[in-house]
């Protein structure tokens, strides 16, 4: 082998693990929940606030004498996002409100990395009203609750008992929302935090729409609306939550994991068409 063709074979060594190593960053990063290009190059955002603040104000770098220096005002305390969520929920008195409120509310980082607000889908005049936990990639895209996998799962089995998201009359329709309305990174589980921040529109979403019974699918809304978890001891078993019954149900991506639990998801939906009087 000549020096020129060793050469070349290290170049090539190195392109491939070049390869490699480029390959797994970006798996990496779709794991993390990366999976949309917003520019060509990496933008350090530490770098460029440090810069910023470095920066003299503008007034500063004019040419002009310096004014007296003003009074600095006094520094805002930093809002609670739980009490501006309150605020702003409560003063919603139609859904459509109250979707314009969710919509612009920016103190939920979520909603940053999110491509729409996932309110909700169904008839409002349902009797029943499920509560999910948090938009998943499809649900992203679409901007409605439950369309991927499990929510067509979901369709499936509420359909068995003559109920959908999509009759307009009120007796065999369903509503359907989330605890969260924008997609964590990863389809991770939302943080407590986000769960407390959200919850008044939650709360608020289910006083507006006033279902006769509440179905949650899985623990984040079953923790949500009751302070308790361990949805497989809960499921079936019917309890008390603003002020109206509501079933808790294992949430259909279990389903599809464990379709051996597919037989007491039947027997709680037998449960909730016998509650409904159908
Ligand atoms: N899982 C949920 O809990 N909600 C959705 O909207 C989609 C998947």
């Amino acid at each position: 082998m000549g020096i020129e063709t060793a050469m070349t074979g290290i170049a090539a060594e190195r392109i491939a693990a070049d390869w490699h190593a480029a390959l797994a960053a970006l798996a990496w990063q779709l794991d993390a929940g990366v999976d949309e290009v917003l520019g060509e190059g990496p933008v350090d955002r530490f770098a460029l606030a440090a810069e910023t603040a470095a920066r003299p104000p503008a007034s500063a770098r004019s040419t002009a004498p310096a004014a007296a220096a003003a009074p600095k005002p006094a520094p805002r305390p930093a809002e609670d996002p739980v009490a501006v969520a309150r605020a702003v929920a409560a003063a919603a008195g139609s859904l459509e409100a109250l979707r314009e409120a969710v919509q612009g509310f920016e103190l939920c980082d979520l909603k940053k990395g999110a491509r729409n607000t996932v309110f909700s889908d169904g008839n409002p005049k349902a009797r029943v009203l499920i509560l999910g936990e948090a938009p998943g990639r499809d649900e992203d895209i679409e901007g409605k609750p439950f369309v991927g996998r499990a929510g067509q799962l979901l369709d499936r089995m509420f359909a068995a008992i003559g109920l959908s998201r999509h009759s307009p009359d009120a007796e065999a329709a369903l509503y359907i929302t989330n605890v969260m309305y924008w997609r964590p990174p990863g389809n991770r589980d939302p943080e407590p935090a986000e769960i407390a921040m959200m919850q008044p529109f939650v709360t608020r979403h289910i006083e507006l729409v006033d279902p006769e019974v509440i179905v949650v699918m899985g623990n984040t809304p079953l923790s949500a609306l009751t302070g308790h978890r361990g949805i497989l001891r809960a499921r079936g078993n019917w309890v008390t939550a603003l002020g109206r019954p509501l079933l808790p149900m294992t949430h259909p991506a279990y389903l599809l994991r464990n379709p051996i639990a597919k037989r007491e998801a039947w027997a709680d939906l037998l449960a909730l068409k016998a509650r409904l009087g159908r």
